[in-house]
């Protein structure tokens, strides 16, 4: 008789990982707490929710947002739906010819952000989709046939200008292309940028003066990608460097300052200081060197790059290792005094997965401290995105939200914690129908 035997679910289908297998809608949710009733609006996360349940990697799963509307002190309602894109229609891989060539064939799970009016789902390869306020997808965005290239999943929202600047990247020419929408989310600038080759740029930074781009050592391997093998690994030959160029610049503009290889997936933030551009990032030592699981944790690490005298400073700053830094909207590209992120646990035990982990964690660059919220060993929270009390409200006055998934009863909350106080006991919790998928990135889209 022959033995049945199993393979193990890789980590990204298994736990809190694993996809959901359908859409919900729950109105009036339990709440533990006051939900403050300044907080007008909709929180929005961006999941990889693969709708066969199978998958290459968990980056390649079809998008799902994960909402929760918020009104008049109460948790209005929760919605989970899949982005209804050309490449879910037609059920393509993320290695399939077809969805690498097709820009409307977004798996839009990466990102989600409001501009201009819009809600905007992103993934870096593909064109942004739009969805609605209730999360129902409106379509696919080319700006009037401008856009040529793809739309990164980490646009950077200028809150003084609402300009929307933000890049392309592909793996054949151009490698890169800088792109502004001004703030009627009209395509007003594309400027092709000159790298030696194609690599994987997850995200960029800007300050009130400048574009900053990361040209760093995880690079595309065509034939792998032609043999459908994934196609993306450590390259240390390619070096790294980071370019600086004024806004709205071109190619002429740009000028490049070399950094010891690394990868940052997310920087907190960059700003201008005297001669300095300064820039927060999570820094991993290496990414992706045998296999996709091989990589470094992110630890937050300053560069300095001083225009005047072409000086470049390296310093870590702490010793915790985070994911998912993020500063409050208003100050991106400012001088910030606070970060937020998800952290290890003070104890040093390793975090599961990429992403997941049960503190979330505020640094202070002002005094160099970081205030923790530690939901307990067996809670995972993702993404905290902070929100202020009001649009003139002070740095940490208003409140940092997101989603902690607690496995001893696979469930899920989102919390939402005072932002003077972290610690403290959460302002409110609110509890979901079910649990929600570890994800990527969200934003609160205020009313
Ligand atoms: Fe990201």
């Amino acid at each position: 008789m022959a033995t049945a035997t199993t393979t193990p679910e890789p980590w990204f289908l298994s736990g809190n990982y694993a996809p959901v297998p359908d859409e919900l809608t729950e109105t009036d949710l339990e709440v533990t707490g006051e939900v403050p009733p300044e907080l007008s609006g909709v929180y929005i996360r961006n999941t990889p929710n693969p709708k066969d349940g199978k998958g290459d990697h968990w980056f390649f799963g079809d998008g799902m947002v994960h909402g929760v509307r918020l009104e008049g002190g109460k948790a209005a309602w929760y919605r989970n739906r899949w982005v209804q894109t050309t490449k879910l229609e037609r059920g393509l891989g993320a290695m399939d010819p077809e969805a690498m060539m097709d820009r409307t064939a977004s798996a839009a799970n990466t990102h989600v952000i409001g501009h201009a009016g819009k809600i905007l789902t992103l993934e870096e390869g593909s064109f942004p989709y739009e969805i609605s306020g209730e999360l129902e997808t409106k379509g696919c965005l080319d700006y009037g046939g401008k856009l040529q290239t793809a739309f990164t999943a980490h646009p950077k929202l200028c809150h003084e200008t609402q300009e929307l600047h933000f890049f392309g990247y592909g793996q054949l020419p151009p490698y890169l292309t800088y792109h502004v929408l001004d703030a009627s989310g009209d395509l007003v600038h594309s400027a092709e940028i000159t790298v030696p080759g194609p690599t994987m740029m997850h995200d960029f930074m800007i300050t009130r003066d400048h574009a900053i781009f990361m040209d760093l050592p995880v690079t595309f391997d065509l034939e792998k990608a032609m043999k459908g093998d994934i196609p993306i690994g450590w390259d240390e030959s390619y070096g790294a460097r980071i370019g600086i160029m004024p806004r709205f610049g071109t190619n002429d503009d740009i000028r490049w300052f070399e950094v010891d290889p690394c990868y940052v997936f997310h920087p907190l933030n960059a700003y201008f200081d005297g001669s300095k551009v300064v820039c927060d990032v999570g820094h991993h030592e290496y990414m992706w060197r045998d296999s996709m699981d091989d990589f470094a944790p992110s630890y937050m690490h300053r560069w300095e790059f001083d225009l005047e005298s072409g000086a470049v400073g390296s310093n870590r700053l702490d010793d915790v290792s985070h994911g998912f830094p993020r500063v409050d909207e208003r100050v991106i590209g400012l001088k910030h005094r606070y970060g937020w992120a998800v952290g290890s646990r003070p104890d040093g035990s390793e975090r599961e997965g990429m992403d997941a982990a049960s503190v979330v964690m505020r640094y202070d660059m002002q005094t160099g401290g970081s205030t923790y919220h530690d939901f307990g060993p067996t809670a995972q929270a993702g993404e905290f995105v902070f929100v202020p009390r009001s649009d003139a409200a002070a740095e940490d006055d208003g409140y940092a939200m997101g989603y902690v998934y607690e496995q001893s009863t696979d469930s899920s909350t989102l919390v939402i914690l005072d932002g003077a106080n972290p610690s403290d006991t959460p302002v409110a919790t609110v509890k979901m129908p079910r649990r929600v998928p570890h994800g990527f990135h969200g934003s609160w889209i205020g009313d």
